[in-house]
């Protein structure tokens, strides 16, 4: 058990988890436009809670897509800049039967917060205006903070460019400083130093011009959803390889050095396979598990539908069959040039029998944060102190878009410090977060600040 020392964060943390969930309650889903209203009435939650956190200046700022909320605290310019990124949309919540309780009405359990967003990222966001109003109370803000909190990450970012274009003087800093990753274990805490980039795509493929009888066709005509499995099992070899030509081109090799203190990281195969319940784990030849999910890039199905789903049988040939594709990228791949591979591959392997469409939907760029900066080694400090245990660098699989965007038009390097742990079952249904994750993190941000500003 974590145990939380300091006295201001110990004092109100009964408030900070109920502050909590009264944004988890709010379902700020982005990809689904029925919840618009709330996705913006997170964004007013979210002003209201920095201006009594003590910051400045809070603005909601729209943009073509929901708006990204601003505030900051600016006490010297003489002292250092800490740009605090977060996102307040959450992933939808399907699907909902296998919540054991229900997504937007948050539950303590075992010692942890139950919600959609309670660790992604709503409830490590609000660690950061927590922390804000901690140092502020207690008179230890030795920095200028600013937040910008935004409402598409789930979605791809896809204004962000421009909206970061457009205010660079406003997002002027020294560090950006994100909590939407995770920790290797409270065992061992890790500080994320790597974040794979994304390719999303969505494909049909249309056979005939409408559905036809089963019987009557079958046998004669293409059926897209058998074309669909066979054009994307095609996608990988015997070995997992992706078979798109040119795929590899650009992907970045790590050293044998690089790749043996990699694995070095603590993994037990034998739990890893016992937390998710399979008997063997899959990807690609010549690397490991860790490799696999950090250095490697990779091709999934995300969702796969067509022709009859309802209840019984229907016996029918459907006109059309559709997948969501996405591809996980790392250094140096760029997420426009693999999209554009995708699809002319795509399109070529399709037999004439069917008709294939290709549409991009989102991507981001990989983004590898350095370790031998002030910031990194401020974090590293606060681990120590908080945790007991010196961090290690580590690369995670998941994608944060703008760490590259920030590195790319304003030159500002990010440290990724989050406190998410395997078993909070982010984008699943069940998604959590540990209580004493939750308050460390304040904990722990509050004394980045410290080591930051010394
Ligand atoms: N917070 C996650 C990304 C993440 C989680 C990175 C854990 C490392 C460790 C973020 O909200 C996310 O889910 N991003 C999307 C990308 C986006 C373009 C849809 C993702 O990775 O699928
Ligand atoms: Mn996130
Ligand atoms: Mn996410």
């Amino acid at each position: 058990m974590l145990k939380i020392i300091h006295p201001y964060i110990l004092k109100h943390q009964e408030r900070f988890v109920a502050e909590l969930f009264n944004l988890l309650r709010i379902p700020s889903i982005s990809a689904d436009k029925s919840y618009r209203q709330d996705v913006f009435r997170t964004a007013d939650f979210v002003k209201q809670q920095l201006i009594n956190a003590g910051a400045d200046h809070v603005a909601i700022m729209p943009t073509a897509g929901y708006p990204v909320v601003y505030g900051e605290k600016l006490i010297d310019p003489t002292k250092p800049t800490v740009l605090v990124y977060g996102h307040y949309d959450v992933q939808p919540a399907d699907p909902l039967n296998l919540w054991d309780s229900l997504p937007f009405e948050p539950q303590i359990r075992d010692g942890k917060i139950f919600a959609r967003g309670a660790c992604d990222d709503k409830g490590q966001m609000y660690m950061h205006i927590k922390a804000l109003e901690t140092l502020l109370q207690t008179q230890q803000l030795n920095c200028n903070i600013k937040f910008m909190i935004e409402g598409e990450e789930e979605i791809g970012s896809d204004n962000l460019e421009k909206f970061v274009q457009q205010n660079t003087d406003l997002l002027k800093a020294d560090v950006i400083l994100i909590s939407d990753t995770g920790i290797i274990s409270n065992d061992c805490p890790s500080i994320t130093v790597g974040l794979r980039g994304l390719s999303y795509l969505e494909v049909e493929v249309t056979g005939p011009k409408r559905d036809l009888h089963s019987g009557l066709y079958g046998g004669a005509v293409a059926n897209p959803i058998n074309v669909l499995c066979t054009m994307i099992a095609s996608l990988k070899n015997e070995n997992n390889h992706i078979t798109i030509p040119h795929f590899y081109d650009d992907v970045a090799e790590l050293s044998a050095e690089e790749r043996a203190l990699m694995n070095e990281a603590p993994f037990v195969l034998e739990d890893y396979k016992k937390a998710l319940d399979i008997e063997e784990v899959m990807g690609e030849e010549g690397y490991t598990t860790l490799e696999r999910v950090a250095i490697r890039p990779t091709l999934d199905v995300n969702g796969i539908w067509g022709g009859y789903i309802g209840e019984g049988a229907k016996t029918v040939l459907p006109s059309k069959a559709y997948a969501k594709i996405s591809m996980r990228l790392v250094p140096n791949q760029s997420s426009a040039k693999i999209s554009k591979l995708f699809a002319a591959h795509f399109k070529s392997i399709a037999p004439k029998s069917v008709k294939v469409k290709v549409t991009p939907h989102h991507g981001g760029e990989p983004a590898v944060t350095p370790t031998d900066t002030k910031a990194y080694k401020a974090a590293s400090k606060a681990f120590e102190c908080t945790w007991g245990k010196t961090p290690i660098p580590m690369r995670e699989g998941g994608s944060i878009p703008i760490v590259n965007l920030f590195e790319r038009t304003l030159g500002i390097k990010t440290l990724l410090m989050g406190f998410g742990l395997d078993e909070d079952a982010i984008h699943s249904p069940n998604e959590s977060f540990r209580v004493e994750n939750y308050l460390k993190g304040i904990e722990t941000i509050v004394q980045f600040y410290k080591y930051y500003s010394e």
